[in-house]
């Protein structure tokens, strides 16, 4: 007996020792292994920069705890981003797409405005007087009408021809801007564009906003399924489209992808749609000529099928939509009643808006800090009445509004550095 335990206390006490030392060196070289991959993968893709200069200024933020590095110093005039708008409207949309226009504009972007064929041509002769003849507007030169309307069926193939025109035209008119923003004139934004400005002035520039999942559900046998033809592409008159009798199979040459309509598109993205070098969104342009809600779908499907694009995806379309349980064809109208909900989803804009509606003067009000009929504010705006001559472009002020923005995209941005949710 005596004996069993002193040898189990002799077995003992060595292996106690060495299962120590063990577990040290394993824990150490993981520990090595881990940073060190982090690291790399962190520098291959380098989609998010280390540090977002609001660190500096709110020290409540959780990742000015992680973040350890030198501060940056805060954002110079030409490392400021530039938005590229499409703002496109239909019938009757004249003054809610005037007022969007005014609520979003800043001399730094450039602006497509578009009123479609549906529209009476008084009302777009309106549209193109009343840019014409605004001093700012052709002061700086940086909104542009297409005069040649495009015929636009909503849930049609001609809707994304119509935003791929508008991104043809805006990489025509300048090289020199970051982010194509998608918008109708229901929408409005959350924030001004100082704001705006300020969350994306230290992104990486290739960052893609584009709501997408491959769970198709439903949507693949009443969207990918069935086969529509949209009159809007051959007849100079407006019709709804049609279904034809015969379905066709998913596909396997691609992966489809769908979500939201409302994206937030780089500029090199851009280009690879508009003019690139890959057949990609070519085929896939063609395969949605036939596709029943086409605008949920093409830039999903081209993005995630394109590797070098695939890693470049956030999984959000930085709006706020309320969609009515179950959803139908239209989101839910924005009111009064849902500003708190709006604010607190820290979103750059929201949908959809009736023209004039009370919410709108709240969120000016509020929000932007706007004067009916002005423009919102910013640092760039002198002279007096304010903002009626161009001060210095290279000036920003952000307010409350980039706080909020930045919150939402340094959570997303968390989540796109795992690639936890890109393109599955
Ligand atoms: C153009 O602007 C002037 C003054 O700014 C105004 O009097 C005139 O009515 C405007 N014309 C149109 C067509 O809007
Ligand atoms: C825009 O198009 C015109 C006419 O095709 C061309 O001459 C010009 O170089 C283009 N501009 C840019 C920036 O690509
Ligand atoms: C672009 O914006 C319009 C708003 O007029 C929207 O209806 C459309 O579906 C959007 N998306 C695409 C991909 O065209």
């Amino acid at each position: 007996m005596v004996s069993m335990l002193n040898m189990e206390k002799k077995w003992v006490f060595p292996l106690v020792i060495s299962s120590l030392v063990c577990t040290i060196l394993v824990v150490t070289c993981f520990n090595m292994g881990l940073v060190s991959s982090v690291n790399k993968i962190n520098s291959i893709f380098s989609i998010f920069p280390a540090h977002i200069s609001m660190d500096q200024r709110k020290p409540g933020y959780a990742e000015s705890k992680i973040d350890v590095g030198p501060s940056p110093p805060p954002p110079a005039g030409p490392a400021l981003p530039r938005f590229a708008y499409l703002v496109s409207g239909s019938k009757g949309d004249l003054e809610k797409l005037w007022r969007t226009l005014h609520a979003l504009y800043h001399p730094r972007n450039q602006y497509v405005v578009h009123l479609d064929l549906k529209a009476p041509t008084e009302e777009r002769l309106t549209l193109a007087s009343r840019i014409s003849n605004h001093t700012i507007f052709s002061k700086v030169g940086n909104v542009y009408m297409i005069t040649k309307a495009n015929m636009v069926t909503y849930r049609g193939p001609t809707m994304v021809a119509n935003t791929l025109h508008a991104c043809a035209i805006h990489l025509n008119r300048s090289k020199d801007w970051d982010w194509f923003i998608n918008l109708s004139a229901s929408d409005y934004p959350l924030v001004t564009q100082d704001d705006l400005i300020y969350a994306f002035s230290d992104l990486n520039r290739n960052l893609n906003f584009i709501e997408h999942t491959s769970q198709l559900g439903w949507k693949a046998d009443k969207r990918a399924m069935p086969l529509i033809i949209d009159p809007g592409l051959y007849m100079s008159t407006k019709s709804d489209i049609f279904w034809t009798s015969q379905k066709r199979t998913l596909p396997t040459a691609f992966k489809l992808f769908t979500g939201s309509a409302w994206t937030v598109l780089s500029h090199s993205f851009v280009e690879f749609c508009v003019m690139g070098w890959d057949n990609l969104p070519r085929t896939l342009l063609m395969y949605y000529t036939n596709f029943l809600s086409s605008p949920e779908g093409y830039f999903q499907t081209v993005v995630c099928n394109a590797p070098e694009f695939a890693k470049t995806v956030v999984n959000h379309d930085l709006h706020y939509i309320s969609w009515d349980n179950p959803p139908k064809q239209h989101p839910h109208v924005l009111t009064l009643s849902d500003s708190d909900k709006m604010v607190q989803s820290n979103a750059a804009f929201a949908r959809k808006f009736n023209q004039d509606d009370p919410v709108l003067d709240k969120i000016d009000k509020d929000l932007l800090g706007r004067e009916k009929g002005s423009f919102t504010p910013g640092a760039w705006c002198s002279g007096k009445p304010k903002c009626s001559e161009v001060g210095d472009l290279n000036k920003i002020k952000p307010g409350p509004g980039a706080q909020r923005l930045h919150q939402l995209i340094a959570k997303l941005s968390a989540k796109a550095i795992l690639s936890r949710d890109q393109c599955k």
